[in-house]
């Protein structure tokens, strides 16, 4: 838990985070005093290193097995030179597991954080991706013309301060076969106080994190880290899609998979 960092029980990074926040409280207090927010530059490199770290394990060792669990998705990812989009990447861990659970794919990381893209650029040059393997420092709403077999979101929506606007260009950017993939946080369809342990440890990261860092860009839909089912398809009705179906993905840590329809 403290000290394998490949183990799906490291934990060690948190520490890292909870550092990341507390120096940030007094800026905290503030934007909770006037509707403001602090944002993931502010929180800086101990946030953003300690987010990757957190999930690395989970992505490098049991992504491709969840993938491969959904033949559908399995399906269209294994088409050969298939085009994929991993939106909000972050330090492009989870590009670099698709990257090699579908070598003959084509891989993009987008992410709004720039210094988060020189970190995934250097983690792909250490994995040996270079061909099939690129980012971008931009905000995803950007997508464009491009078309897509796959776009994932992993663990990103519910940061975003305009993720309809997101997600609305996904939806644009998918093609008629392809698929969209978001993973975000497990939490309970309702709120039912006092709140399981997940949803308690959900809203501290919310009020800390997450809830801070959407609110840090405005206008902003003021999401946070407990994002309901119902509330992601609000969005995805919103950005156009017809619904959203959860996966029926084994246990993925505090992770849950939902597949955002045609
Ligand atoms: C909590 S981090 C998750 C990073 C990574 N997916 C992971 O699981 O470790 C959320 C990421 O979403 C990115 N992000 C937020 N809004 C975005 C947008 N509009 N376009 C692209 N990236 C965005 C942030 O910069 C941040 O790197």
């Amino acid at each position: 838990m403290l000290t394998d960092s490949e183990s799906l029980s490291y934990l060690a990074p948190l520490a890292r985070m909870f550092g990341a926040a507390a120096v940030q409280l007094p800026a905290l207090l503030d934007a909770y005093r006037t509707g403001g927010g602090v944002g993931w530059a502010e929180f800086g490199v101990d946030m953003r290193e300690s987010q990757a770290d957190m999930n690395r394990p989970w992505f490098l060792h049991q992504l491709a097995e969840v993938l491969a669990s959904v033949p559908d998705v399995d399906a269209v990812l294994r088409q050969p030179r298939a085009r994929i989009a991993d939106i909000g990447c972050g330090a492009g861990w989870s590009s670099i597991a698709l990257s090699h659970a579908y070598p003959e794919s084509s891989v993009e990381g987008w992410d709004v954080d720039a210094p988060s893209i020189e970190l995934a650029r250097a983690n792909a040059l250490t994995a040996g991706l270079t061909d099939r393997l690129t980012f971008s420092s931009a905000d995803a709403s950007g997508l464009g013309e491009a078309s897509y077999d796959a776009l994932f979101a992993f663990e990103c929506v519910h940061d975003m301060p305009r993720a309809v606007e997101v997600l609305a260009a996904m939806r644009r950017a998918v093609r008629s076969s392809g698929a969209v993939v978001v993973m975000d946080e497990a939490v309970a369809d309702t709120f039912a106080p006092p709140g399981d342990d997940l949803e308690k440890l959900m809203y501290g990261f919310s009020l800390f994190v997450c809830l801070q860092d959407g609110m840090s860009s405005q206008p902003s839909a003021g999401t946070g880290t407990v994002m309901r089912v119902d509330t992601l398809r609000a969005y995805a009705r919103e950005a156009s899609f017809s619904d959203v179906e959860v996966l029926p993905t084994e246990e993925f840590g505090f992770w849950r998979f939902y597949s955002l329809l045609p």
